[in-house]
């Protein structure tokens, strides 16, 4: 070790490490403070439905269908997870991950080409989760939809250290 550059201790050790230890506390309380009000803010806001809504639309192409030429369900599905947790994001204004797939029901094939339309909204929320409703719509070429998948899926709003925290309240008259 070189010890050529090292300053001469001009205080007690012992005080220069008390110091340091008081000085490392005061930080994390602060950092404790920030996210208790960060925390306390969120989950006094109040946000609609409309606040999160979210609307994706998607040609069907091959690397969505399985050997039949027709959409594949895994496919959707995943479409289905990124609209739903961006509609979750919205809402909690927090990274979220999806805890659970509630329903998931297949009522309609959609063929290669055609354009999907997936619709998410929040439906409720608990104290840190959002259950959140995903529609998928096969849109004609006249504008008009047929429903052939509705979902329901759970999303936890994480902190930064990964951790449920808070979701605002959810506007239940719209
Ligand atoms: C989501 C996760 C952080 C929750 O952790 P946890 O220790 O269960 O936390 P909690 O018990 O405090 O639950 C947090 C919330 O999730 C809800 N929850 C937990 N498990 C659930 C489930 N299976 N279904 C529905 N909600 C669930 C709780 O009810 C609670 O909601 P609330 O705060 O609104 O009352 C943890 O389960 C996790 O990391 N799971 C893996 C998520 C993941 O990797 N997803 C990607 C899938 S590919």
């Amino acid at each position: 070790m070189n010890t050529d550059k090292c300053e001469p201790i001009s205080e007690n050790p012992v005080d220069a490490l008390l110091k340091t230890q008081q000085y490392f506390e005061c930080e994390l309380n602060k950092l404790v403070d920030e996210i208790a009000t960060e925390e306390a803010y969120r989950f006094s806001k109040i946000k609609s439905r409309n606040d999160s809504r979210t609307e994706h639309v998607q040609i069907v192409m091959y690397r969505h269908t399985n050997g039949s030429g027709r959409l594949f369900g895994g496919a959707l599905l995943q479409m289905i997870d990124v609209v739903g947790a961006i509609c979750a994001r919205r809402h909690a204004g927090t990274e979220v991950t999806t805890v659970a797939i509630d329903h998931l029901e297949f009522k309609a094939p959609a063929q290669i080409n055609s354009t999907l339309v997936l619709i998410s909204e929040v439906e409720s929320v608990g104290r840190t989760s959002m259950k959140v409703k995903i529609s998928t719509f096969v849109e004609q070429l006249n504008g008009s939809r047929e429903e052939i998948n509705t979902a329901h899926a759970t999303f936890v709003a994480l902190d930064r250290q990964n951790r449920p925290t808070p979701v605002p309240r959810l506007l239940e008259a719209q």
